[in-house]
């Protein structure tokens, strides 16, 4: 019995769902490879492509162990001929030329450059591309066009493209929880995204808020956030109120569940956090501990500035949103793709219907909603696909 294969056939499913993907596996050379070419392909705003190679390394991804040779690669589904080609080529002289040349692109460069700032999506930094921007100093230039969001995104651009470790993760928990716990001690606040998926390091830091009584919840993030202004802890924040329509928002459900945006209260912010090695220099004992305030260390850039999410969801609809919030992109992509295909369901991070039974199905847990699926379930740290 070799990689990916048993008896019965193919062992690796179809769907990145139905599969299990843990964050270490043992093909990096050649993951990393097909997603450079997916990522080139999205720069040049061919999504199909893009997918393609997406969907090809998600399956190398959930393999046992280290692919060998090709002909492993018969029983596996994704594998499209030009993912193949790279494969060959990495397995048999350690890189593939198509992909040595792509990183080495000027359009790659500069697109990696610039959708590395927060607020720059795809197609920003084409526009940026194809009127002949290539730095970051070129950017500080047309300052005054950029959004709100993009100038912090460009004034924070080193600290919010150096990891978040796992313990300055914990370390915002215990803020947020401290912020949030004012105002609703019984309030639940749980790591999501990356890091729930276990992750030891992020891009940013992912948490979704909840109360066991309905509509406790609303009111609560705008008095948090107020709450952590008032200490120096804000950067930069854009709030967005709940725009969720009950029972089912048309618009959602006509989306056909392909749309990842979700309506929930939400916040996009720019903590600032103090280093970590400069956390013996603080006193003890604060829930705040670790983290730094204006008047404090910012002066001597003893702080770092950190990407944080805030979502609050009603908790009849926080299992939904709790899977939708994990992650990965791909595992969630997947998830939609297979309730609509092999279901007839639209699932996203508010609800699950079923087009056939014309109903919405509720869940009280994540593991509920696999079952709806008809899915075995996955555990967080099993859908890094
Ligand atoms: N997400 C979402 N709506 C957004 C942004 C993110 O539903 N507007 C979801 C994504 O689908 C993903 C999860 O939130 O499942 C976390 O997204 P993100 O923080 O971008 O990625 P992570 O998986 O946490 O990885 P990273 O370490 O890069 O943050
Ligand atoms: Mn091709
Ligand atoms: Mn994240
Ligand atoms: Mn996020």
């Amino acid at each position: 019995v070799h990689a990916g294969v048993t008896e019965d056939g193919p062992r690796v499913a179809l769907y990145g769902c139905q599969r299990r993907t843990p964050l270490a596996h043992s093909n990096q050379a050649l993951t990393d490879a097909l997603e450079t070419l997916a990522e080139e392909a999205g720069f040049g705003g061919s999504e199909g492509r893009s997918l393609a190679f997406t969907r090809a390394a998600s399956v190398l991804k959930s393999l046992p162990g280290p692919l060998t040779s090709l002909g492993e690669l018969s029983p596996l589904p994704c594998i499209g001929e030009h993912s193949r080609k790279v494969i060959q080529e990495v397995l048999e002289d350690g890189v593939s030329v198509e992909v040595e040349r792509v990183k080495l692109s000027e359009r790659y460069r500069t697109m990696k450059l610039f959708t590395k700032i927060f607020g720059v999506g795809v197609k920003t930094a084409i526009r940026w591309y194809q009127e002949g921007l290539r730095t970051l100093a070129d950017l500080q230039e047309r300052h005054t066009e950029l959004t709100r969001e993009q100038q912090a995104g460009l004034q924070h651009y080193t600290d919010l493209n150096t990891p978040v470790e796992r313990s300055e993760a914990d370390t915002i928990e215990r803020l947020v929880q401290e912020a949030v716990w004012q105002f609703l001690p019984d309030a639940s606040v749980m790591l999501t995204g990356g890091f729930r998926r276990g992750k030891q390091q992020g891009h940013d830091v992912d948490f979704l808020i909840t109360h066991p009584q309905e509509d406790k919840e609303v009111g609560l993030l705008s008095k948090v956030i107020r709450w952590l202004d008032s200490q120096g802890f804000i950067l930069y924040q854009h709030s967005q109120r709940n725009t969720y329509q009950l029972p089912g928002d048309p618009e959602l459900l006509s989306s056909g569940g392909g749309s990842s945006m979700d309506r929930f209260e939400r916040c996009f912010s720019i903590l600032r956090l103090a280093r970590l090695t400069q956390d013996k220099d603080l006193p003890p004992g604060s829930g705040a501990q670790g983290i730094c305030t204006q008047g404090g260390c910012g002066a001597a850039r003893g702080w770092k500035a950190v990407r944080v999410d805030l979502v609050v969801a009603p908790f009849s609809q926080f299992p939904f949103a709790l899977l939708g919030w994990t992650g990965s992109r791909h595992f969630e992509r997947e998830l939609r793709r297979f309730a609509k295909h092999k279901r007839k369901m639209i699932l996203n991070s508010h609800a699950l219907y079923d087009m056939a039974q014309q109903m919405f199905l509720p869940a009280a847990s994540e593991e509920e909603i696999f079952q709806h699926l008809g899915l075995e379930y996955v555990p967080p740290t099993e859908r890094n696909a």
